[in-house]
């Protein structure tokens, strides 16, 4: 089956009941059972539900996974990964990633003695100096939010083979409409399913995607342990929302296309974050691990001015300010006083997350009523 074809069919089944085409939403915390153990393969909701199941399968499908697992948020996800790990154990993740990762990384893992490492990876060569006996995981995230690096996964993968250690990928800015990080050699890819999975804002969710089957036991033994799980409503959505990621996956790119060199193009822009461009220092390999390069585009304007910035933001009609990114309408964020206010301001203006950068998450609207908003906005 092709893409296309998994994102309505993959992992799917009509409902044996009624042969509903669409999995029913199975609200329900229990299942009978005839006699003490005597059930339909269904005990207990937070261990499995029907719906939920029918969403781990497609999830399975679309990452070309075996196994998916889905949780009541991206970080209930990313959580479930770190608790393979024990104290003493180390992690090396990207240095540009989402702050609700760093937050749970430094502000909840570190205290349970896991040592974290944050890393620049456009060089893969640069992690071999961080690997020790301890190093378990490697945490990429790709394209980084806000900045919009590109790192080689398959690159990553093989330092990570080589040293025996597991590989996750983010692949909520990607998806796999855009790119498939297990055939480039990861063990865990990872969702914030919130956003373009579920595509259209209604929801909170996250997905883990494996291949291996002691792996995804592990895995399936935190999810039911922790019990991080997602409701069958939400499933549903998510399921529903899968059905038409390639179709709005197309039309994010070609947005996000537009509105990249409308403002590279804009006199007062300082720099514009998008990987489709021949000069952004990743562009090669976003060109071979990609099939187009999304929505997801950042900028920072001439002078770095901090209140130019909010006033921008404020002035947008068509583009929301919020946070979250990957619904149908398009979003504005400013990342240093929205989703990376936990970093510190040291650490974010490091990685480039200064005061004046603006992020797009671009929907799927008419192109030049985008632009034309942008326009207005920027003056
Ligand atoms: C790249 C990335 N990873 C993880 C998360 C966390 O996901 P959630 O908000 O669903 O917990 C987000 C949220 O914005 C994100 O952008």
């Amino acid at each position: 089956m092709k893409f296309n074809t998994k994102t309505i069919h993959g992992g799917q089944q009509h409902d044996p009941a009624y042969g509903a085409v669409m999995p029913p939403i199975y609200q329900t915390s229990t299942y009978a059972q005839s006699t003490p153990g005597g059930h339909k393969g269904y005990e207990y909701s937070r261990t499995h539900n029907p719906t939920r199941n029918a969403l781990e399968n497609a999830l399975a499908s679309i990452e070309n996974g075996k196994h998916g697992l889905a949780f009541g948020s991206g970080l209930a996800a990313i959580d479930a990964v770190i608790k393979l790990l024990e104290p003493g154990d180390e992690v090396i993740s990207t240095n540009d990633l989402y702050g609700g990762s760093y937050r749970l990384f430094t502000g909840i893992f570190k205290k349970f003695g896991i040592k974290f490492h944050f890393v620049g990876m456009e060089n893969a060569s640069n992690i071999e100096t961080y690997v020790n006996e301890n190093t378990k995981l490697i945490w990429v995230e790709t394209p980084t939010n806000p900045m919009m690096n590109i790192i080689d996964i398959k690159a990553v993968s093989a330092v990570a083979k080589k040293h025996n250690i597991i590989l996750a990928v983010d692949n909520t800015f990607a998806t796999p409409y855009l790119q498939q990080p297990l055939d480039l050699g990861a063990d865990i890819v990872m969702h914030s399913a919130t956003k373009y999975i579920g595509g259209h804002s209604d929801l909170v969710m996250g997905a883990l995607i494996v291949r291996d089957d002691a792996l995804a036991e592990r895995l399936y033994y935190i999810q039911n342990a922790s019990g991080a799980v997602c409701g069958p409503q939400d499933s549903f959505l998510a399921l529903r929302g899968i059905k038409t990621l390639h179709i709005r996956m197309q039309r994010h790119s070609e947005n996000g296309r537009a509105v990249a060199e409308y403002l590279d193009n804009h006199p007062k822009i300082e720099k514009v974050y998008w990987p489709g461009f021949e000069n952004h220092p990743n562009h090669d390999v976003a060109k071979a691990q990609m099939n187009d390069f999304g929505g997801m585009v950042s900028f920072v304007t001439k002078g770095n001015n901090y209140d130019e910035a909010i006033k921008i933001v404020e002035n947008l009609k068509i583009f929301t300010l919020a946070e979250s990114l990957g619904g149908v309408e398009s979003l504005a964020g400013h990342p240093a006083s929205m989703t990376h206010a936990s970093i510190p301001k040291e650490e974010r203006e490091k990685t480039g997350v200064v005061d004046s950068l603006i992020r797009l998450s671009v929907g799927i609207e008419d192109e030049g009523d985008l632009i034309a908003d942008l326009e207005q906005a920027i003056g």
